[in-house]
């Protein structure tokens, strides 16, 4: 019997701020295709195991008002322009950046941002020649710009993707409308338990270990209007080890955060995020397509 599956409309893969960006990735053969609407038919379930839900796939509107599925040009996909927003030492961003100069992510990091002009990643980003823009403006930090101003300021850097790795303050509603489904953060637990305003650095940890939990890892989630609060993208687990300190759990968790800020990077860069009908977003598998995380 054939079915037909609609893919929703709310993805990462549409910046207001870059018409660039508007592109999707049809997970499943595409049949027909409107100017608004990829709708994807399958006569075989075989096509889509790895998801026992397949009512959990609804119309996802295509993205782009142009007939084009992804961003190409030339027929190369286009690299995604990446802000990373640091407040410290930036081993995430390192991490990720590295990723990208291995080949590993199809992006690029156009512009760093941080609260903290003098800071570990900032001081990174300078040396590999990535511009840094102080956000926001404070007694500390005087060339701030304002929300408006950043918002314009990432505008001409085209920027397609945000990625927190470290930021220590909210993140402004007006970049959050100006990105909508396109701002990622890492936090180091497994969401939602030990986030929220207060649960940063160490204080995630002590926290982890004096609850008894038995299993921590980093958690990567989409970031709305509150801390910690957004959708869940992927997470990673590491056991709690009995006479762990804190340090020593953050160390843990931190290798994995490398390794999983990286991958997913990768997997937003390639546009393999998937928005399943019930809001959540699934990684689909490059190795194996029909497989979903
Ligand atoms: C990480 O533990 C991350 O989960 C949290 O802040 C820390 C940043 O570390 N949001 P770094 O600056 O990337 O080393």
């Amino acid at each position: 019997m054939e079915t037909l599956f609609s893919i929703s409309s709310n993805s990462i893969f549409s910046p207001l701020q870059n018409p660039k960006a508007s592109t999707f990735s049809a997970p499943f053969s595409s049949e027909s295709k409107t100017q608004n609407w990829v709708c994807l038919k399958s006569s075989n379930c075989n096509d889509l195991k790895g998801f026992k839900g397949l009512k959990m796939m609804s119309v996802v509107k295509c993205l782009s008002s142009s007939d084009e599925v992804g961003s190409v040009e030339n027929g190369v996909k286009r690299k995604k322009n990446l802000a990373v927003f640091v407040s410290g030492g930036g081993s995430n961003f390192r991490a990720v950046h590295k990723a990208i100069l291995g080949g590993d992510v199809n992006g690029e990091v156009v512009v760093l941002v941080t609260n903290k002009n003098d800071c570990g990643g900032a001081q990174y980003a300078r040396e590999n020649g990535i511009p840094v823009i102080i956000f926001p403006n404070s007694k500390g930090e005087p060339e701030g710009l304002s929300s408006n101003n950043l918002v314009a300021a990432l505008s001409t850097y085209e920027v397609d993707f945000i990625f927190l790795a470290g930021y220590l303050k909210l993140i402004p509603s007006e970049l959050i409308r100006a990105y909508p489904n396109s701002i990622l953060n890492i936090h180091p637990s497994l969401l939602p338990a030990f986030g929220g305003k207060g649960y940063y650095g160490t204080k995630v940890h002590k926290a982890v270990i004096a609850s008894g939990a038995r299993y921590s890892g980093p958690t990567i989630h989409f970031v709305d209007e509150n801390y910690d609060t957004g959708r869940i993208l992927a997470q990673r687990v590491v056991p709690v080890l009995a006479n762990d300190t804190a340090e020593e759990l953050a160390a843990r968790v931190l290798r994995q955060e490398h390794k999983m800020y990286a991958e997913v990077a990768a997997a937003v860069c390639e546009e393999r995020v998937i928005w399943r009908e019930d809001g959540v977003p699934i990684i689909r598998s490059k190795a194996n397509p029909s497989h979903y995380s």
